[in-house]
């Protein structure tokens, strides 16, 4: 069983943006305790990042192909891209929505989740656990289906 893991822009610079937001933990210290619960659970993981609309769009038509759910944090794109919510719409695989932050405590602006209609659920304000809570939830829903 395998999951395509996606972050979206300046997620690359976790570690040293905002560490009172976002935590102190990099991207590699995410992406491996990802890889570690993945081995946990018996399944395989397909890790992408961009600061790219285009390039996260090109990433879940492609999952289409071999992956059996989708763990995401579209970042500031949760709050602005119809492109992305459209093709995890088109390719019509189970989607969990992450955020690193509670973005519901934040600005008003990032109140709005344009992927979150289409998604399975939405983990976020538990810094990178959300990620790992996130990745039990597709397994769990992807397994009992
Ligand atoms: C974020 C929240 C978004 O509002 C923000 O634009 C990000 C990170 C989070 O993980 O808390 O880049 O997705």
């Amino acid at each position: 069983m395998k999951f395509l893991i996606l972050h979206g822009p300046n997620l690359n610079l976790l570690g040293v943006r905002e560490p009172g937001v976002y935590g102190s933990k990099t991207l590699a210290d995410i992406n491996s305790s990802l890889e570690e619960l993945a081995a946990v659970l018996g399944c395989e993981l397909s890790i992408f990042q961009s600061n790219g609309e285009g390039a996260l769009v090109d990433a879940i038509q492609a999952a289409a192909l071999d992956c059996r759910g989708i763990l995401i944090n579209p970042a500031a794109y949760t709050h602005t891209s119809i492109a992305i919510r459209d093709a995890l719409s088109a390719v019509g695989l189970p989607c969990v929505e992450v955020h690193l932050s509670n973005i519901h405590r934040r600005e008003e602006f990032r109140h709005t989740s344009l992927v979150v209609p289409i998604a399975v659920g939405q983990i976020c304000g538990f810094g990178h656990d959300s990620y790992l809570l996130g990745l039990r939830a597709l397994y769990n829903h992807v397994k009992n289906r």
